[in-house]
């Protein structure tokens, strides 16, 4: 079969932009203190871009024949974000410093599809995730440069 481990990658990312959405939801409804009235429309946009991607990433794999997963049960198995049932003792620093994780794990699995389309030849796929790192890897500067962190990546 053609592009398979492209389209395994396709999917992982499915289960986990799915989850990622859930946690940047969960960041906007559980956070409290400074900052609070930016942040909490910030992540409206954050989660707009998470399913923007999540749609674009399962379009293309339907496009290469594949199917995405499409329910919370098949999220919750296939995704490798962890969660945590909503804590108001969490600070604002604490979830920025979670969401600054899971991004860049979202960045580095962008990049094992860069990786996998390569080799499989699928260039329009690559093309997706490159953009989509691309973008990833500024938030992940912006996260960081709120924590008064540089985005310490290795470009
Ligand atoms: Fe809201």
């Amino acid at each position: 079969m053609k592009y398979e481990k492209t389209k395994v990658v396709l999917n992982q990312l499915v289960a986990d932009l799915s989850q990622l959405a859930m946690v940047v939801h969960q960041t906007h409804w559980y956070m409290r203190g400074t900052n609070f009235l930016k942040l909490h429309p910030l992540m409206d946009d954050w989660m707009d871009d998470l399913n923007d991607q999540l749609d674009e990433i399962s379009e293309r794999l339907i496009a290469l024949d594949g199917s995405p997963y499409s329910t919370l049960s098949e999220m919750v198995e296939h995704t490798k974000i962890t969660d945590e049932p909503g804590n108001w003792d969490r600070t604002i620093k604490e979830r920025l410093e979670i969401l600054s994780k899971d991004y860049r794990y979202l960045a580095d699995l962008y990049q094992q599809g860069i990786e996998v389309s390569d080799e499989e030849k699928d260039f329009s796929t690559q093309d997706i995730f490159i953009g989509f790192k691309t973008a990833t890897e500024k938030r992940l500067w912006m996260i960081q440069a709120e924590l008064g962190k540089a985005p310490e990546r290795d470009l």
